[in-house]
């Protein structure tokens, strides 16, 4: 295939779609946790977050799997070797943390007994055992990975911006438009 100048119209669609999730998850995340919330809305947040969040890890293993199996063949873009370093190891880091987000959460979840109303509903079995010891190392990583996650999305948007709008120069319309050629 010769090489493109836009990621496949899948990949595009799936950083999108699944952007607008994260940076829903990460806001109903920190909302959920607040203190003095009335209780239908919070057990409303924590059933929704819950609920997408595994959905989310279904959609990361999608993903992966199509970003390992056919992986982008792009024209390359003049970037200096710092800059092109940096983009790969931060687009790392959002995979990594998309995955480890959802694990640690599910297992957090499960190990400290609760319930995930949809996987319940399907009858699906929990996959770890009941584990206080474990549901506080879980919920450890889910806590700073939060905060990790938040802060490489704020660099990747800074950075995205810098592309589209100042530099202008094609790294930004390769990930544009969501659907379509
Ligand atoms: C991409 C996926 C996810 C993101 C970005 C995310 C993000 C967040 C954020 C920002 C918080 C607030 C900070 C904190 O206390 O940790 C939070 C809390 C929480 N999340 Fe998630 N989450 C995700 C998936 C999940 C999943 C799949 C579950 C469970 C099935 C889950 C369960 C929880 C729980 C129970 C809390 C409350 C804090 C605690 O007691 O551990 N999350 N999440
Ligand atoms: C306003 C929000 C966002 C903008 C403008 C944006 C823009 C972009 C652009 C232009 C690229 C292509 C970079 C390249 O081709 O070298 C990209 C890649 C990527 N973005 Fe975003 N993004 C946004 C939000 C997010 C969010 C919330 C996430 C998930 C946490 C995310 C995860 C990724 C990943 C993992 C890649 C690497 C794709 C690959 O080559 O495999 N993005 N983004």
């Amino acid at each position: 295939m010769p090489e493109s100048k836009k990621h496949r119209p899948f990949a595009r669609f799936m950083h999108w779609g699944m952007a607008i999730l994260v940076v829903g998850m990460i806001a109903i995340g920190f909302v959920m946790i607040q203190k003095g919330l009335p209780r239908p809305v919070q057990n409303f947040l924590f059933i929704t977050h819950k609920n997408l969040g595994v959905l989310m890890l279904v959609l990361i293993v999608v993903r992966m799997a199509y970003r390992w199996l056919r992986p982008p063949e792009l024209a390359p873009v003049a970037l200096p070797p710092v800059q092109r370093m940096a983009a790969h190891l931060s687009h790392l880091g959002l995979y990594l943390l998309l995955l480890i987000m959802p694990l640690a959460g599910y297992i957090r979840v499960r190990a400290g007994g609760f319930p995930i109303e949809f996987l319940d509903q399907l009858d699906l079995p929990t996959l770890v055992p009941r584990s206080k010891e474990l549901a506080a190392a879980a919920k450890a990583v889910h806590y700073y990975g939060s905060y990790a996650l938040a802060g490489l999305v704020l660099l990747h948007i800074a950075a995205a911006a810098y592309h589209g709008l100042i530099k202008r120069d094609g790294v930004m319309s390769r990930m544009w438009p969501p659907i379509g050629k």
